[in-house]
């Protein structure tokens, strides 16, 4: 694996694969890697010749009260991981590389924010954009690969390549789970012990939706009621939000029909935890 830290290298080396017809394929990550990144890996490798990972903390992303500082970073122990799960190139830019002068521009994101993470994150969509934007121009992949536990940035990213033309195909790739269902992430290392307990009842309470929809239930409301009850009685965490909505338009339906996605947000002490199911109403 080869580990670099400049556009210019990366883009010469990718420029080169490519002469050679080369299907590169790309996965994009704030590093601290975990299970859940190497599952994006490993669909990459099925379908590429090269795969190029890059682990970049974009500070654009983060609101002023959030946790760029608090983000948890190893490179040594990423550089491993990666390695070991069969990364071609590991892209390890710093903040100056990607960002060299203040941005005179950046990509504003307005449709499909004034919801979910967007309601409480506002600008973070348009860092998010931004970056991966800037990510797809320097990588130029065929297919880059996104986990739906953001599956509301799956969305916004759908939009961006369709909406700009950017030559590259997403794929959305399923959420991976601890053993008792809490959705792998980064942040899990910020709770603490009783938090990590409590933290079950998120996709427990994701569960309760799909039990209540295979049920036959279709009132968004009611069950949103049930999930905050179960979510409410059992942690400490603050509830950012608990929604149902159509997707991938991400639109409120008083009736639940079609594709849907049901979604949580959670605020711990020291961490913030997402996850969603999306479900098929036939
Ligand atoms: P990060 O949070 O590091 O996530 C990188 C990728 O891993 C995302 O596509 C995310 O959805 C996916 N992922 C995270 N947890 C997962 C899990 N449990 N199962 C499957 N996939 C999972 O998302 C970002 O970084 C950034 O916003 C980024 C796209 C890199 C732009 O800065």
């Amino acid at each position: 694996m080869k580990i670099v830290e400049t556009v210019e290298e990366l883009q010469t080396i990718v420029k080169e694969a490519k002469r050679n017809e080369s299907v590169v394929g790309f996965v994009p990550t704030m590093g601290f890697l975990h299970e859940g990144h190497i599952s994006l890996v490993e669909h990459a490798q099925k379908e590429s010749d090269i795969v190029v990972m890059s682990i970049f903390v974009n500070p654009l992303q983060f609101g002023p009260n959030e946790d760029f500082d608090r983000y948890p970073r190893n490179f040594e122990r990423d550089s491993r991981l990666a390695k070991n799960a069969g990364v071609d190139i590991l892209f390890y830019p710093n903040v100056k590389e990607m960002y060299p002068t203040e941005p005179a521009m950046k990509v504003i994101v307005h449709e499909g924010v004034d919801v979910l993470c967007g309601k409480s994150r506002p600008g973070h969509f348009d860092g998010v954009a931004t970056v991966v934007l800037k990510l797809f121009n320097i990588v130029t992949p065929d297919r880059a690969y996104f986990g739906m536990k953001d599956a509301q940035q799956v969305a916004v990213i759908e939009k961006m390549i369709r909406d700009f033309n950017i030559q590259v195909t997403l794929v959305g790739c399923p959420t991976l789970r601890e053993e008792d269902g809490l959705a792998k992430s980064s942040r899990n290392v910020n709770l603490t012990g009783e938090e990590r307990e409590e933290a079950t009842f998120i996709f427990k309470s994701l569960e309760l939706a799909r039990k209540r929809i295979t049920e036959g239930e279709r009132n968004a409301a009611s069950i949103k009621d049930e999930m905050t009850t179960l979510l409410d009685k059992n942690s400490s965490g603050t509830i950012d939000y608990i929604d149902i909505l159509s997707y991938p338009e991400l639109k409120h339906r008083e009736q639940l029909e079609g594709k849907v996605i049901v979604a949580i947000a959670q605020q711990y002490s020291k961490a913030r935890l997402i996850d969603n199911i999306v479900l098929d109403i036939k």
